[in-house]
């Protein structure tokens, strides 16, 4: 059995069974969870050929349960490249979710505002990404038996699922742009100078995930999307010394809204 068999074997039998979304909840964004009736969760630790959690503001556990009438399976904590995971540890579990079954996947982060005309506790839904980690999940021998090599990448984030984010942030009064997300590797703050290329090269928005799960998931062909909440504002003419408790608390403000949008979100998908 290859290890993401026997991973999903393990998981099928602590009760995963078939579910149809995934939803991955980026840094300080753990709330979505209150909403969710849990029917099982696993610590990362003790999944086997799991990564393992290792900064502390992850709690770092795979939940399985029901949302909005459906069965989801949602990942508290993200594995991150700065951490010293490599592209293969922190696509793993977007496999793994897969070959659970699920038909749809959602993924929220915690980055910065390049675009100023985007203010912090705001949310932007991704409408498309710069790769800048200098690598991809994709670059390993045998790809080509999980998927495409050379995957289409003309349009990441499944549109019919961003349109239905767009008609609820609307319906809710809820503030959402739409931007790119530039992903960098971190765990570094940017530079001023480095802010300034960032937004040059046409990024709204810049933070240190997401991309290589989604770039798993289009070559997975599961349909993605993608929200970023702003936590800080990155003016490099006005930069100040970044506080890491500041941007998860600005997370922590700005969930209530993505949980809204998320969770009538997975009311309306059809799987
Ligand atoms: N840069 C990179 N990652 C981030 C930032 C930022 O300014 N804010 C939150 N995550």
């Amino acid at each position: 059995m290859s290890y993401i068999e026997q991973t999903v074997e393990f998981l099928k039998d602590k009760g995963f069974e078939s579910p149809e979304v995934g939803i991955i909840l980026g840094t300080g964004l753990g709330k979505l969870l209150d909403e969710v009736e849990v029917l099982a969760e696993v610590s990362y630790n003790h999944i086997p050929h799991f990564p393992t959690a290792t900064v502390e503001f992850h709690k770092g556990k795979l939940i399985y349960g029901q949302l909005s009438g459906k069965k989801v399976v949602v990942m508290q904590g993200r594995f991150h490249l700065y951490e010293g995971y490599d592209f293969l540890d922190v696509t793993y579990p977007v496999r793994i979710m897969h070959r659970l079954g699920i038909k749809k996947l959602l993924v929220s982060n915690a980055a910065g505002a390049i675009n100023l005309d985007f203010k912090k506790g705001e949310i932007m839904l991704i409408d498309d990404h710069i790769n800048l980690l200098g690598g991809s999940p994709l670059a390993f021998k045998g790809v080509s038996k999980t998927g495409d090599r050379f995957v289409d990448m003309s349009c990441p984030y499944d549109p019919k699922m961003s349109k239905k984010v767009e008609a609820i942030a609307q319906e809710n009064n809820i503030t959402l742009h739409k931007g790119v997300y530039a992903s960098v590797m971190g765990p570094q703050l940017e530079t001023r100078a480095e802010y300034r290329y960032l937004k040059i090269i046409g990024a709204d928005a810049v933070g240190m995930s997401t991309v290589p799960e989604i770039i798993v998931a289009n070559h997975l062909k599961l349909p993605v999307i993608a929200v970023s909440v702003l936590t800080d504002e990155c003016d490099p003419d006005h930069l100040k010394p970044v506080d890491v408790e500041a941007i998860i608390e600005t997370a922590a403000k700005a969930e209530p809204h993505m949980i809204t949008l998320f969770k009538q979100l997975i009311g309306k998908l059809e799987v």
